[in-house]
Formats: structure tokens, C-alpha cells, sequence
């Protein structure tokens, strides 16, 4: 009996210590495989994107070592909106996990992420979006990744290359390459930046052929920083006018999207390297500010003062009189001031005449201000036509377009004004913004801070193009 009672007993004290012992292990070890994600703390809101039939889902994160703002469009139709939103999706996947990988290595330096979408084109059957994300890692420096889509809005299908040229892609796909590497070189070959490897790469590519509309004379071909060149010359746009693929360009859906027609219609644009700020060297960037001169504009000239940087002003006649002083003083520091009508009125509406009008009132308003005659003109809207393009031709001015639309004026955000600058900021870039909403006033010293970080010189669109311009032609960007 008593032996019986001595037999077995089970070891519990044992048990206890090893399982104390081994769950403070596991949770050691599943602590240190796990993820060093920090507490994010992400929001979302929803803003008003200018482009009708479409939203903007900002998410913001934050924790002490990361900022993240990335934009999501949010459109009808739910297939466009679920590409981009897993590109995007995927674009910070990666970036966390950057960050994750460079903590190892770095004392956790400040990380950020700012990713954006421009609209490049939006008509009623499609739809071309370009997504800019910037990010830097653990202190690196910052790089840009770039994704294009031209997409069918009824069935969320993207139209490729091979869409426009029909029966003729073999030719037409082959004669774009063979742009697409001369445009290349012809940038990039002086500063050794060009790689025929990288290039052939993407030429073999089965995505080849992504491309976004910027105007329906222009296809535009977008590549991330390192995708087509050496990482040095940073994400790359190559615009290709359609002039010399109109042969192939025969089918429905190129004549939906562009306007083969009417192709003579408006001039080529030839780059202008003069002026006294070498672009082909440095990484120029032109800030052009729209609708003023305003209560707000001698604040952006400090900004600009502070940082050695210079921009354009494209200002309305009839604001000019209430406020000469700042309009003399920003001509004076070395921007540029240029013609944005007299009244606002979208030009391509009004007659020869009314445009010659909103022309001439504003030029001699503005002479009569700085001393100086202005080339430039950027016209309300945007809108521009043949008869604009002509009346343009005899003042001998040029339209100044856009390549970074930041949509401050639908937007009043600062966060989201600065997201998208700095999103879209590459070499030749010309952005717009408005100088008459205090949120994007207040965008500006950020701007000016983060750009000039990463090498950035601002320069005024007469630095870019010299005194003179293209006469009679646009201007988009500077490469
Ligand atoms: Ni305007």
C-alpha cells in the first residue's frame, strides 16, 4: 500500500518550470522574428479630387519613425480602382518592409513615403493615371518609383501600345522604341547616365507598353528611378509627340485618345537650353504659381528669398493694381511674371479679338509695373486652341503648361499640397500652384526645405527657356 501510494507522482512542479521557462523563450524568440513594426498610426479622409467622377482616399501615417502619405483615386469604376489601389497597396508593403530591413542597419533615422496620382488625361472613354511615389529609407537617399496607365473607362481593361496600333504594333511598336532610345541618349548621353542594358530590359519586357496621354498630341512613357537609366538620373518621363507615328496610328482607340486629325495643328515643342542656370546639369525645377498677385504672394517671395530660389508668377491684369509692390518686388528678386488674362476667362471660348485683348491689357500692366515685357502666358484653365496657339504667335509668347497639377485649388491642404509636390518632383518638372489659398502658401517653405534637400535648384520658367521662349508653341516641361 504504501509503495503503491509513492509510485507515480507526476512531476508537476516540472511541468510548471518548463513551461514558464520555454513560454518565455517562444515569446523572446516570436518577439524577435516578429516584424519591428511601431505602433502606425494611420488615418484616412476623403478630399474632392478637381477630376469629376473621382476621389481622393488620403491616408496618412504616422509613427515616430515613419511618415506615410500616400493617395488613393477612387473612381466608378471599381476594376481602375482596384489596379491602382494594389499597386499602391504594394508600394507600401514595400516600403515598411524597407524600413524594416534598414532599422537593422541604421539607428532608426526618420523614413518617409509620399506617394501621389496625377490624371494625366481624362475623357469620356478613358482615363490615363500616373502614380509617383517618393520614398526614403532609414536616410538613404530619397528614390522614385513610377507607375503609367491609360485604362478604358467601361471596362477597366488598359489600353496598351499594341490597342493603339492594331494590325500595325509590330511597326508602330518597333518605330517607338527606336524614338524612345533617341530621345534617351539624346538626354542622357552626356551625363553617362544612359544604359543600353537597362533599356533593352525594358524594351523585352512583356509590360512594355504602359504609357500615359498628357495631351492629345503627346504619348507619354513614365519610368521609375533606376527602371530605364542609372539610378543618378532619377525617375524618367520621355514624351513622344505622335507626329512621326501617325501611320500607325490608325485604329479607334488611337483616335479616341488623340487627336490624329489635327496633328499639323499645333507645333512641336523644341527645348530651349539657354538661360543662366545650367538644367542640363543641375536638377531644376520650375514652381509657377497661378492667379495672383495676392495678399499672400510676399510671403511665398520670402520663402523664395530665405532659400535662394526663384519661380514665375502668372498673374491676372486686374489683380496687378492692388498689389504693385509685390509684383515689382518678385520681378525684381528674378522670377519670372507672366500673363494669366486679364479676367480669368478660358481663352479658347472667346474671339481673335477678346483674346488679343486679355493679352495686350495684361502685358501693359505688367510692363508698366516691372519695366519689363513678359514672353510667357499660361492660359486660364488650361484651355488653349488653334486660335489661341495663333494669337500667341503674333505677340511672340508661349504657353506654359504643366507636368505636376497639383490640385491645391480643389485640395486647400497643406499636407496634401506638399504630398503632391513632392511626390511629382523631378528634374524639369513645372509645377503649378495657386498663390491666392493660404494652404498652399504654407505649403511653400516645406517645399522649398525638402527640395533643396535633395538637390534641387529653383528656377524661374526664364531660366529654364531664356528671354524669349518658344513663340507660338507650349511648353509642358523642361525634358
Ligand atoms: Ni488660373
Amino acid at each position: 500500500m504504501r509503495r503503491r501510494a509513492r509510485r507515480v507522482r507526476f512531476p508537476w512542479a516540472l511541468v510548471i518550470i518548463v513551461s514558464i521557462i520555454s513560454g518565455t523563450a517562444l515569446f523572446f524568440v516570436v518577439s524577435w522574428l516578429r516584424p519591428v513594426t511601431e505602433a502606425i498610426n494611420e488615418q484616412y479622409f476623403w478630399v474632392d479630387a478637381r477630376y469629376e467622377g473621382v476621389k481622393s482616399k488620403v491616408t496618412s501615417a504616422s509613427s515616430r519613425h515613419i511618415t506615410m502619405m500616400v493617395e488613393y483615386p477612387e473612381m466608378d469604376n471599381k476594376t481602375i480602382t482596384a489596379s491602382v489601389r494594389s499597386y499602391l497597396d504594394e508600394r507600401k508593403t514595400q516600403f515598411l518592409r524597407d524600413v524594416e530591413g534598414a532599422r537593422m542597419i541604421v539607428p532608426r533615422p526618420m523614413s518617409k513615403l509620399n506617394a501621389t496620382y496625377q490624371l494625366t488625361n481624362k475623357g469620356t472613354d478613358t482615363i490615363s493615371i500616373l502614380i509617383q511615389s517618393r520614398s526614403e529609407v532609414g536616410g538613404s537617399s530619397p528614390r522614385t518609383d513610377v507607375r503609367a496607365w491609360t485604362f478604358d473607362l467601361k471596362t477597366g481593361k488598359e489600353i496598351t501600345l499594341r490597342d493603339l496600333y492594331g494590325q500595325k504594333s509590330t511597326d508602330g511598336i518597333a518605330r517607338t522604341k527606336l524614338y524612345l532610345k533617341q530621345k534617351l541618349m539624346a538626354r542622357l548621353e552626356v551625363t553617362n547616365e544612359y544604359d543600353d542594358r537597362l533599356v533593352n530590359k525594358v524594351f523585352d519586357s512583356p509590360s512594355f507598353g504602359s504609357f500615359v496621354i498628357t495631351n492629345p498630341h503627346t504619348i507619354q512613357f513614365s519610368f521609375g528611378q533606376g527602371v530605364i537609366a542609372s539610378e543618378a538620373a532619377g525617375a524618367i518621363d520621355v514624351s513622344l509627340p505622335i507626329d512621326n507615328l501617325q501611320l500607325f496610328l490608325q485604329t479607334d482607340q488611337a483616335r479616341k485618345l488623340l487627336d490624329i486629325v489635327s496633328i499639323d495643328q499645333i507645333p512641336e515643342y523644341q527645348p530651349l537650353k539657354n538661360g543662366e542656370v545650367d538644367c542640363s546639369k543641375l536638377k531644376c525645377i520650375a514652381l509657377t504659381f497661378d492667379d495672383g498677385p495676392s495678399n499672400y504672394t510676399s510671403q511665398i517671395l520670402d520663402a523664395l528669398q530665405r532659400y535662394h530660389a526663384h519661380a514665375s508668377f502668372f498673374v491676372i491684369g486686374q489683380n496687378i493694381d492692388k498689389h504693385r509692390d509685390v509684383l515689382k518686388r518678385a520681378s525684381d528678386a528674378g522670377n519670372t511674371i507672366g500673363n494669366h488674362s486679364w479676367g480669368h476667362p478660358s481663352l479658347s471660348y472667346l474671339t481673335p479679338a477678346r483674346i488679343n485683348d486679355e493679352l495686350i491689357k495684361t502685358n501693359n500692366s505688367i510692363k508698366q509695373v516691372t519695366g519689363k515685357d513678359t514672353p510667357y502666358m499660361r492660359p486660364p484653365n488650361g484651355a488653349i486652341n488653334h486660335t489661341v496657339y495663333t494669337m500667341l504667335a503674333e505677340r511672340k509668347m508661349t504657353a506654359i503648361m504643366w507636368s505636376v497639377d497639383t490640385r491645391d485649388w480643389a485640395d486647400r491642404n497643406t499636407d496634401i499640397v506638399y504630398n503632391r509636390v513632392i511626390a511629382g518632383a523631378k528634374p524639369g518638372a513645372i509645377i503649378v500652384l495657386h498663390d491666392i489659398h493660404q494652404t498652399s502658401v504654407a505649403a511653400v517653405p516645406r517645399i522649398l526645405e525638402t527640395l533643396t534637400k535633395q538637390g534641387y535648384v529653383f528656377v524661374s520658367i526664364e531660366q529654364l527657356f531664356g528671354p524669349s521662349g518658344s513663340p507660338g508653341k507650349s511648353i509642358y516641361s523642361a525634358n
